[in-house]
């Protein structure tokens, strides 16, 4: 074991260290390559050096370097120092973070975790939370205690009945909600396509004024941290008008809840806090590995509710069992590495990374508009949206800087344009990578504009 995991720490570190000199997508020849890896299973067991061995070979240069410096691709952040090597510690630990008799250290840190957590977001105090695998779990986890709460309020038991016969629950997004809220309620049998839709601003911000008049059992979704502007809806207003109809409020701030952490950008969070639960990403702004997301709710007697189960075997103490509040029995010990990430920075260390990235993507949308090129949203965060002319330059655009190789940058369509999307969102991006990046984004898109 000693000297697997010693050579394997060799291999990691080789493989970090040359990320500056690789291309952040993979070379093709990388990727032909895996194709030597599809044999059937051998009889005879295999050595794990040589596992090692084939997979570094082969996996590491088949690898996306979202770890490194220069991946503005979807919304990723590289692994922090202290969070990667408490995910190396808690994997040699093996926990399983479902119960305290299985791992009083997961419990207990998650539970540290959630209160820095709840503290940092300014998040009504008495809100509890749990860890799951992304924001797409958290949305769905606070929207079942949503349902749950809705529904028991107009007497319906809907863990035991579900919801056939129930008393039917609106659901109201904005029109750029994300798909993940979508797929959350889908899976929830609250339906896709039976949501309310609200008109949204040029930033895609929600139009409070525009809510329809609700009655009945409602959930209001809201969203903290558009995924193409970074713009956040209105919460104090939306909070305001649901709340005196009684209906539930749900935020997903998958990146935008972070916000929070700064003291520049805390007042795009504002009136966040009146919402009834929140879900996010630990695994986006907050740069611990894949993956990670949290839940949290006002009232964690819901979410408790909505996802608890209890058998004989399954033994539980006096204080908070992890498993009572997820979706999942078994699960990893997620808590570690955000514990571990949270303790590393401090407060001025989050404050920092949230403002640093916010900051390059100023100075990319500023060396963008420099060059004559349309930046799509004002850029109160860290996603820059820039279009290189028609849908089909700027596509040929994308293309040319994801083969280019120095970074990496992923398309979308905004409100009717194609556009490129630029999200800062690593530790790891220094002010040097932004230049090298911006500089190459500047080149090819001269070139691949001109047809
Ligand atoms: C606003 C928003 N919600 C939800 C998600 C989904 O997050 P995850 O992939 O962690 O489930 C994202 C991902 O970018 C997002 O930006």
């Amino acid at each position: 074991m000693r000297e697997l995991l010693h050579a394997t720490t060799e291999r990691a570190v080789r493989y970090l260290e040359g990320l500056s000199e690789r291309t952040v997508a993979p070379a093709p020849e990388a990727l032909d390559r895996l194709k030597e890896l599809d044999h059937p299973l051998p009889v005879e067991p295999t050595r794990p050096e040589r596992v090692m061995e084939l997979l570094d070979e082969m996996g590491s240069p088949a690898t996306v370097a979202s770890a490194g410096g220069r991946f503005f691709g979807f919304v990723v952040g590289g692994t922090l120092p202290a969070a990667l090597a408490a995910n190396w510690l808690a994997g040699a630990w093996d926990q399983c973070a479902g119960l305290v008799a299985l791992s009083p250290i997961s419990a207990a840190l998650e539970e540290i975790a959630l209160g820095w957590l709840v503290d940092l977001f300014g998040l009504p105090a008495g809100t509890g939370g749990a860890f799951v695998t992304g924001a797409t779990m958290a949305n769905f986890s606070a929207l079942a205690a949503a349902r749950h709460a809705l529904l028991a309020r107009a007497g319906w038991d809907v863990e035991a009945q579900g919801l056939f016969g129930a008393p039917p629950i609106t659901v109201v997004v904005g029109d750029e909600v994300h798909a993940s809220p979508l797929k959350a309620l889908g899976l929830l049998g609250l339906g896709r396509e039976r949501v309310v839709r609200v008109p949204v601003d040029g930033q895609g911000r929600m139009r409070a004024g525009a809510l329809p008049r609700i009655s009945g059992p409602t959930i209001v979704c809201i969203q903290a941290g558009s995924v193409n502007t970074g713009a956040f809806d209105p919460a104090a207003e939306i909070c305001l008008v649901a709340h005196a109809a009684d209906a539930w409020v749900h935020v997903d701030g998958a990146f935008g809840l972070w916000a929070a952490a700064s003291p520049e950008r805390a007042h795009l969070t504002a009136g966040v806090n009146q919402a009834d639960s929140w879900a996010t990403d630990a695994h986006k702004w907050l740069n611990v590995p894949y993956d990670s997301g949290i839940v949290f709710v006002r009232e964690p007697q819901h979410l408790r509710a909505a996802t608890a189960a209890s058998a004989a075997y399954l033994v539980e103490g006096k204080g908070r069992e992890p498993e009572q509040y997820t979706p999942e029995m078994s699960r990893r010990a997620r808590g570690v590495e955000v514990w571990a990430a949270l303790l590393s920075l401090g407060r001025s260390g989050l404050a920092d990374l949230v403002e640093r990235t916010c900051r390059y993507a100023t100075r990319f949308a500023d060396g963008l508009k420099a060059a004559g090129w349309e930046v799509l949203n004002d850029v109160v965060l860290n996603q820059v949206l820039v279009s290189f002319g028609d849908a089909e330059t700027t596509q040929r655009v994308i293309t040319a800087i994801q083969s280019d190789g120095t970074c990496w940058c992923g398309g979308t369509v905004w409100q009717g344009h194609t556009a490129m999307r630029i999200s800062v969102s690593s530790w790891a991006t220094t002010e040097d990578d932004v230049e090298r990046s911006l500089a190459a984004i500047l080149r090819i898109a001269a070139t691949e504009s001109k047809g």
